[in-house]
């Protein structure tokens, strides 16, 4: 099979709008591969904010990542994947305020997004991928077979997130989740280089009344149909 001619399905939406889980539940569902392409910028973030003082320039640091082998590997638990770089699991240190902030930094540079898009499409391997984040129907796999972009309101992300939180024993107010939330929205959506945008031709999916196993049958009904 050439591969362009591997099925993908691409997952397109803001964050909290519970495309992760849902990519990933998908991904099984369906027996394809899954790729978070959020989790590759967090990486190069990981990798910049610990060797900070090693590497002096950004295409050093993207010569040095480049070489790695990045993995996800499904957990027991539904939805959850862990994260190998070169077998080593780096999944909580990608989860800290500090790693997304500098991906979301590193995210808006052209040269980032350049090195990172070969290491996408290295991802769509048989028997099919599901792809998930701001770009990938719109850039990264533009010719995918399925396209969903995924949303929920605002408020429900925000209630989303403060769940998640609390489940980490952290707590805080819905206000500045909510906050948080249209701040980075604005980011996502406001940027020059893949600004997060419906692709033309996907559906858009509104979780903010669904379950994600609801979420997950609808798409793959659309999927296999
Ligand atoms: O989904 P996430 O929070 O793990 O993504 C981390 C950052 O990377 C976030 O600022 C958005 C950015 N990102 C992107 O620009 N393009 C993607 N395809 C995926 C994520």
């Amino acid at each position: 099979m050439s591969e362009a001619t591997i099925p993908v399905v691409t997952i397109d939406g803001p964050a909290g709008s519970g495309k992760g889980t849902i990519a990933i539940q998908l991904a099984k569902q369906l027996g394809y591969h899954y790729l978070g392409s959020g989790t590759l910028y967090r990486i190069l973030a990981l990798y910049k904010l610990q060797r900070l003082r090693e590497v002096d320039n950004l295409q050093a640091l993207l010569d040095e990542c480049e070489p790695l082998r990045i993995v996800f590997k499904p957990m027991q638990e539904e939805g959850v994947v862990q994260v190998l770089v070169d077998d080593e699991d780096v999944s909580d240190a990608l989860r800290t305020e500090e790693c997304a902030k500098e991906a979301s930094q590193l995210a808006v540079r052209p040269q980032v997004r350049e090195a990172l898009l070969k290491k996408q499409l290295g991802f769509r391997m048989t028997p099919g991928l599901v792809a998930e984040g701001r770009d990938m129907g719109t850039v990264v796999f533009p010719d995918a077979g399925h396209k969903i972009y995924l949303t929920a309101s605002a408020e429900e992300r925000a209630r989303r997130r403060q769940k998640q939180l609390r489940k980490q024993g952290i707590s805080a107010t819905l206000d500045r989740l909510l906050a948080e939330i249209r701040a980075r929205d604005s980011l996502d959506k406001e940027r020059p280089v893949s600004p997060l945008r419906p692709a033309a031709d996907a559906v858009r999916v509104d979780s903010t009344d669904l379950s994600i196993v609801q979420v997950v049958e609808h798409i793959a009904a659309l999927v296999q149909r």
